[in-house]
């Protein structure tokens, strides 16, 4: 707690408004193309006069670059842990096989290299990595490891919409920490009174006089925001976790709960010379969510350490902007529609299941205990769900509890069904992966299980509230079957011959209008092979025995087909 800094700090802000904002907002560098390394190290940073501050990073003091991924290529990333620690690193909202995913059963160990490659499936959005490690999640973000990922598609590349970094296009990793008296980051601390933007204090942003992007991250262990301009000026919502929603949303306010991510536009077209804030209006946050006056939904509900804090139930500013000239060729309007975005029917579910949080000690203390899934705490040993390869299922999120949890999942992206049986405003009407579920709150989302077949490795699902992931409020998936077939396969005529073969296959496509092609492994690795255009199809070779996916990507859907390889040849 940083109390008396924060009292000179916010004499300030409301003395001499433009004072508030100190710095020019630090922008992660882009890593792209085939080969991503990325080196975990400790760091320090001079936050404050005085004492340094000591912090984890990737590839530099603090935070990491921004990755900067097209759908469709094929990633090598090369994790090297440089830290005294164990840890691992997560894709978050990404559509990769369990072994691939970086949850906790990856370690990568001080001083190793840790090598996922994987082919990029996911739509256009705003994804970012984070440590998983079981119990030290936390720990590891909270000084600092945490990166963003850009994913582009020939959807997103259609549209008229801002994309060069650094210029109309930014990353606004959003994030609170506590600082002890000696300038050094606590963690599992519910003090967290310094706001920083891109690991920036007090940052500011010269912003071009046009319709500017931003990928907005909150990367907070605990805290919600409340975004909004100042002024209650409006911005346009485009995407929400894991793609673009189906036109822009205008917004002045946006909650953005931890783990959370939404891209922005706003237009600051003619506005060259003025000043704008990003701000969270936390004082409109209904009690029971982490940022507002009280944590509980019931103000008596003490959580320890969580107040006197300025930023809880307050008003506060996240970023400030200064408008510039234009750049050359600048985006000068908001689009009129962005991408088809078409839910799954609830109708094509065929499993249900009821998680329900409560807390381990219930009561008015509560907010200082454990919370558990289903009355259980994470068990590294249990596999808490087996779930089918190609179901549908829906997710019944009952929260039996008094703060509000922001669920996350693995491996797949959901849609919201409903809040308490209401539909889902519509900033959360697309893809999603976080879903922030209110006291007494039941939320049911609906999501299929595709492509990633594992016995042994599990998917994770927990509370993005880190000192409740850490705490335990996690559990763990298999998604099981041998066969990989899309349920859209029956309805094309895709058909291979000779299957099993010894390495060469003819794939005829029947007209499916196949854009490209990969072939996967087991483990969802992919397999280097030959892929020929041939007359009616391809002729693909596999140069080693055992069992493979061909997924076939063209506009209207994928195909996956099973393929065999006896043996060598
Ligand atoms: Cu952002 Cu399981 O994590
Ligand atoms: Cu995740
Ligand atoms: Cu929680």
């Amino acid at each position: 707690m940083r109390c008396i800094r924060q009292l000179f700090f916010w004499a300030l802000v409301i003395s001499a408004g433009r004072l508030f904002s100190q710095n020019a907002l630090q922008i992660p560098p882009v890593l792209s193309g085939g080969q991503i390394q990325l080196n975990l190290q400790t760091g320090s940073v001079q936050f404050f006069n005085g004492q340094p501050t000591a912090t984890m990073g990737v590839n530099g003091n603090i935070l990491g670059p921004s990755l900067i991924l097209h759908k469709g290529d094929f990633v090598q990333m090369h994790v090297q842990n440089n830290l005294d620690d164990t840890t691992t690193i997560h894709w978050h909202g990404m559509h990769v096989s369990a072994e691939n995913d970086g949850g906790p059963h990856t370690p990568i160990a001080p001083g190793t290299t840790w090598e996922p490659g994987f082919t990029i499936l996911d739509k256009a959005a705003t994804y970012w990595y984070h440590p998983h490690l079981h119990k030290h999640t936390d720990a590891h973000v909270s000084k600092g490891i945490a990166g963003m990922i850009i994913v582009r598609d020939d959807e997103e590349g259609a549209l008229n919409l801002p994309r060069t970094y650094g210029m109309d296009e930014f990353p606004l990793v959003i994030q609170t920490k506590d600082f002890d008296a000696d300038n050094q980051i606590v963690v599992h601390s519910n003090n967290d009174d310094v706001v920083m933007v891109n690991a920036t204090l007090d940052p500011y942003l010269d912003v071009p006089a046009q319709v500017v992007r931003f990928h907005v991250l909150n990367g907070s262990s605990q805290r919600t925001f409340n975004l909004g301009l100042n002024d209650n000026q409006t911005f346009y919502q485009i995407a929400s976790d894991g793609g673009l929603l189906s036109e822009p949303l205008p917004l002045t306010r946006l909650l953005l709960a931890p783990g959370e991510r939404a891209e922005l536009l706003i237009d600051f077209t003619g506005q060259e010379g003025q000043d704008h804030y990003l701000m969270s209006y936390a004082s409109e946050l209904q009690n029971g969510i982490y940022g507002a006056s009280s944590a509980g939904m019931m103000p008596m509900m003490n959580l320890d350490g969580y107040n006197p804090n300025p930023l809880n139930g307050t008003d506060f500013n996240i970023l400030q902007f200064h408008v510039v000239a234009p750049t050359a060729n600048p985006v000068t309007a908001i689009p009129a529609s962005l991408v088809q975005v078409t839910p799954i029917p609830e109708s094509q579910a065929n499993v249900t299941r009821t998680l329900t949080f409560s807390p381990a000690s219930p009561g008015p203390n509560q907010l200082n205990g454990k919370f558990l899934i289903n009355g259980q705490s994470m068990d590294l040993d249990v596999i808490n769900y087996t779930v089918h390869l190609n179901d549908t299922e829906i997710w019944e999120l009952r929260n039996m509890s008094a703060i509000s949890h922001p669920f996350h999942i693995h491996d797949v992206q959901f849609y919201i069904l409903d809040r308490n049986g209401v539909p889902p405003p519509a900033s959360e009407q697309g893809r999603k992966d976080v879903v922030l579920v209110r006291p007494m709150e039941t939320v049911r989302f609906i999501t299929r299980f595709e492509d990633f077949a594992d016995d042994a490795v599990p998917y994770m699902y927990h509370c993005h509230l880190l000192t409740h992931e850490d705490d335990g409020m996690m559990g763990q998936f298999v998604v099981k079957g041998p066969d990989a077939v899309h349920p859209d396969a029956a309805s094309t005529p895709v058909t291979v011959f000779p299957n099993p073969s010894s390495g060469d296959f003819m794939v005829r496509t029947g007209g499916l209008d196949v854009r490209s092609s990969v072939v996967f492994d087991q483990l969802g690795r992919q397999v280097a092979c030959t892929i020929h255009p041939v007359n009616g199809g391809l002729q693909v070779t596999i140069p080693r025995p055992g069992a493979y996916y061909l997924k076939l990507f063209s506009p209207a859907q994928t195909v996956i087909r099973k393929l065999i390889v006896q043996r060598p040849f």
